[in-house]
């Protein structure tokens, strides 16, 4: 409400952080794992004298280096980018707490650059003792970037006793830091594995290919080794709201966010587990017949399921930014009570400057706090459409939903787990109310044009506690 919000038709905001951010954590998993296989790999040719496993690396190495830097550092700044004009004060928020890890991930990730470009380009220029040097500095430069970031990742699931504490350490040090690095750091070495097994397919001599693939395999075995044990103590940790959340869906299948849930977590566990049989049948068992193309469905096939749990991982946080304390649309929890008392729209800087003073124009103002607070999850007519979504309601039968999610008590309001509560005056929830009505103010009154009756207090309760009881 402080900066100007960047309105994206039909798709959304969020969809357009999403996309830039999914490519974000294949490539930036894949040069942390790719990092630390390439000095494990550089230290086998090294202990062996071995120069075709030197070649391998020199050939390995050059899409790596090319795809790392420069697609990893403009999807990081691409995530940056967006997500400064789609939820620029829950990012104020995040930056100002930790201002300091911020800055180091920074250096890090120059430092992992400038190291990377080293690498790439002294290969037969230096001694192999320092070229392996370079290798090893690489790696941790890499896992280092990992670290930092884990910290404000896992932050804003279980932000822990910084809650209270406002203390960095115990927001970078929360609950889920150490499970969530563990599971990460494996998955870096599948993805690494995969990509090397992609390249290995290269290789022409036989005897060779078959000792590289079987190496090349072996990297996944940690992830299904470890994986399930370090998944279990993840669920542990995190709030046991959000695992009901995810095990509601798998009960009854129910409808609504929870089944996508559920359904993104058999996704993610059906790949998970293919992977696994294809590994141990294909490269490991079977290192002669396994071709470019099964290398490739392979590496699809873990994106996948990186993906999709990546995803899970960010539903489980909403409908906040920081778990229990700024929601998605950048609202602190504990600010909606004065909210509900004084008003939004002249709280926040921008927000005030295009509020218009005229009375009547309710339905700009509300438009205004429709952008700052349904946006980040609501398009008008695209994802998550308030045209579909508000149906054949009327002016009434808005105001007495919005009046609904206005209430912060979970009993009262159905929604709590899922929108944030609206944080606005009686005025601009009147506002809010009179602009959503002209969304879908065709569907209203084709409604009414057939039943000629208003809308029941009866059924609009019925209407709204329809999709989710989530008992
Ligand atoms: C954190 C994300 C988020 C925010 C912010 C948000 N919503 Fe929602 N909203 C959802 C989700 C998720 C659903 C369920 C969608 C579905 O079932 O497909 C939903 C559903 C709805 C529905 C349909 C409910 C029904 O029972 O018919 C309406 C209407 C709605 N939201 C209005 C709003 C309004 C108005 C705001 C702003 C004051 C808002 N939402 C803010 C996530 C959000």
């Amino acid at each position: 409400m402080n900066y100007p919000l960047w309105v994206v038709p039909y798709l959304g905001g969020s969809w357009v952080i999403g996309i830039i951010s999914i490519i974000h954590i294949f490539i930036s998993h894949f040069a942390v794992g790719g990092g630390i296989f390439l000095a494990f790999a550089e230290q086998l040719a090294y202990r062996r004298q071995d120069d075709r496993i030197y070649d391998f690396l020199k050939q390995h190495s050059r899409f790596f280096v090319l795809l790392t830097t420069v697609a990893g550092a403009t999807t990081g700044v691409g995530i940056w980018f967006s997500v400064s004009l789609v939820s620029p004060d829950g990012l104020a928020s995040l930056i100002q707490s930790f201002t300091l890890a911020w800055a180091e991930e920074y250096l890090f990730f120059v430092a992992e650059l400038a190291t990377a470009f080293a690498y790439y380009y002294t290969w037969d220029k230096i001694s192999r003792e320092k070229h392996l040097q370079l290798a090893r500095l690489y790696a941790i430069f890499s896992v280092f970037t990992l670290v930092i970031i884990n910290g404000i990742l896992t932050f804003m699931l279980t932000p822990g006793k910084w809650i209270t504490s406002h203390w960095w350490f115990d927001g970078v040090f929360n609950p889920t830091y150490f499970p969530s690095l563990a599971i990460r750091l494996l998955i870096m070495l599948a993805i690494a594995g995969m990509y090397a097994l992609v390249t290995c397919t290269r290789i022409k001599e036989p005897k060779f290919r078959v000792f590289m693939v079987r190496y090349c395999a072996k990297w996944l075995l940690p992830v299904f080794l470890l994986g399930p044990i370090c998944t279990i103590w993840f669920l542990t940790q995190i709030p046991q709201t959000t695992l009901s959340t995810i095990l509601v869906g798998i009960q009854n299948s129910g409808v609504g966010n929870y089944s996508i849930m559920a359904r993104a977590l058999y996704t993610s566990l059906v790949l998970s587990g293919t992977i696994l049989l294809f590994a141990y049948f294909g490269p490991y068992l079977n290192p002669k017949g396994f071709t470019f193309r099964i290398a490739l469905l392979f590496m699809v096939c873990g994106l996948a399921a990186t993906g999709t749990t990546e995803w899970m991982r960010e539903m489980l946080r909403k409908p906040y930014v920081v778990y229990n304390y700024i929601y998605s649309n950048g609202i602190h929890k504990t600010d909606i009570p004065e909210i509900a008392q004084e008003g939004f729209l002249q709280r926040g800087k921008w927000a005030s400057a295009l509020t218009s003073a005229t009375p009547t124009d309710q339905v700009h103002n509300g438009e205004i706090v429709f952008r700052y607070q349904c946006m980040a999850c609501h398009t008008e007519n695209g994802y998550r459409s308030m045209k579909k979504l508000l149906g054949e309601r009327d002016e009434d039968a808005i105001s007495s939903f919005l009046g609904m999610i206005k209430d912060t008590d979970p009993k009262k309001n159905n929604y709590t787990n899922i929108m944030p509560p609206l944080a606005a005056s009686d005025a601009e929830m009147k506002c809010l109310a009179k602009y959503l009505a002209t969304i879908n103010a065709e569907a209203a009154a084709a409604n009414k044009a057939v039943t000629h009756k208003p809308t029941s207090g009866q059924e609009i309760s019925q209407k709204i506690s329809e999709p989710v009881s989530n008992n």
